[in-house]
């Protein structure tokens, strides 16, 4: 059923229980867990936060220009890329990062035909640098890298199990929903993705896989069919 998917990641996953920066051993076994998605015969493209060093719109909100902030939230991604890439290619997974803004010492540009070329040679993509673009944010470079490589889905890791209708971290009595339209995301300002992720989402009809990245094996479970987490689609 899913040939292709777009796994976007939380950067401030990566802090672990350090509370800042990357923690290796989350690294390692958030590499692991990706490797064993490759090894279904699954391709993979992946696009990581960066919340675990710089918040661009936090910043904003204390006096820095927005754009200023987001470039560095740009490059915070891409900090994340290069780890994750080492990390994968430690453990033997070929894999290429190509960025929305030119670093050409660290990696690729942004090429979509050879990064197509890459996934189909089995290779994981890590797209670095959000969109490129100030004012979006890497849920929205996650929808639009999905679909310039014709991902089946994408799948959207977070701490908990899926969508809520109440924060669960705070409020135990929250409800899990299994399987929601983009209009109730939107309706309802749930917190799947920012807005702007979910209509680009809902008018190219690309699935959201919204999964629990804490408990190992559920990418795998999802692309066999098993039904957890919360499933955004038409
Ligand atoms: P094909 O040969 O087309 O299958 O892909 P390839 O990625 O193996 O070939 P290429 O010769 O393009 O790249 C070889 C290595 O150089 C790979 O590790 C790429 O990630 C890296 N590379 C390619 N272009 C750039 C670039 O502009 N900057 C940096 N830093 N690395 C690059």
């Amino acid at each position: 059923m899913f040939k292709r998917i777009l796994l976007k990641l939380s950067g401030e996953a990566l802090q672990g229980s350090l509370g800042f920066g990357i923690d290796p051993k989350v690294m390692q076994s958030m590499a692991q867990e990706i490797k064993e998605v490759t090894e279904m015969g699954i391709q993979v493209a992946l696009v990581i936060g960066g919340g675990n060093i710089f918040r661009g719109l936090a910043a904003s909100t204390q006096g820095m220009d927005r754009s200023s902030a987001d470039y560095m939230g740009m490059l915070a991604t891409t900090l994340n890329s290069l780890a994750l890439q080492d990390a994968l290619e430690k453990l033997e997974v070929p894999t290429r990062v190509q960025s929305a803004i030119a670093m050409a010492e660290l990696c690729e540009p942004y090429i979509r035909r050879k990064a197509i070329r890459h996934l189909e040679k089995g290779r994981i993509v890590i797209f670095a640098g959000g969109t490129g673009n100030p004012y979006f944010t890497t849920d929205t470079a996650a929808g639009l890298r999905a679909m310039e490589v014709h991902a089946d889905a994408i799948f959207k890791a977070t701490k908990v199990d899926g969508v809520y209708d109440a924060d669960p971290i705070k409020n135990p009595k929250a409800k899990l929903f299994t399987k929601l339209s983009y209009k109730e995301v939107l309706n309802k300002d749930l917190k799947v993705m920012d807005r702007t992720a979910i209509s680009l989402c809902m008018d190219n009809n690309m699935p959201i896989y919204v999964f629990n990245m804490t408990k190992p094996g559920n990418v795998k479970k999802i692309l066999s069919g098993e039904k957890i987490g919360t499933v955004v689609q038409e």
